[in-house]
């Protein structure tokens, strides 16, 4: 993946993130994925007075694609205020599609924080193979 590629998917994250809706946790989150027709899914964190309603804005941007007939991620990239990671209902979420989408994390000021694969950050994973499909 490009440079370029790697900033527009970490800028869409950035944008994204203008949109979180985190009156609870005030933690806003951003996400966008890369699909591999080339298209991009942004999603946000979208929180809810009764709190498990809420949704990770990974999530949100993985069933934004979903919805639209995309099912394979060459990479996500995901903007928090501090660098967060991806909590482990994204990382099994992502997971189902394919451990080799890359991971980025980066923080607000743009940093990138960490990289890695879906292996990587879910080792062992349970998936469609372990149920034969
Ligand atoms: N959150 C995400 O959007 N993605 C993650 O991977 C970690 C957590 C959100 C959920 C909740 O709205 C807020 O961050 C605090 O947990």
């Amino acid at each position: 993946m490009t440079h370029e590629i790697r900033l527009r998917l970490i800028q869409l994250a950035a944008e994204a993130r203008q949109h979180a809706y985190a009156p609870y946790s005030n933690y806003q989150v951003g996400a966008a994925v890369l699909t591999s027709s080339g298209r991009y899914f942004t999603g946000c964190n979208v929180e809810n007075a009764s709190y498990p309603n809420g949704l990770c804005a990974e999530r949100v941007a993985v069933f934004k694609a979903v919805s639209e007939g995309e099912k394979e991620f060459l990479a996500i990239a995901v903007v928090t205020g501090n660098g967060g990671t991806p909590c482990g209902a994204c990382r099994q979420v992502l997971a189902e599609f394919g451990l080799e989408t890359l991971v980025l994390i980066v923080d607000a000021d743009g940093n990138l924080r960490q990289e890695a694969s879906l292996s990587q950050l879910l080792p062992g994973a349970f998936g469609p193979a372990d149920l034969g499909r």
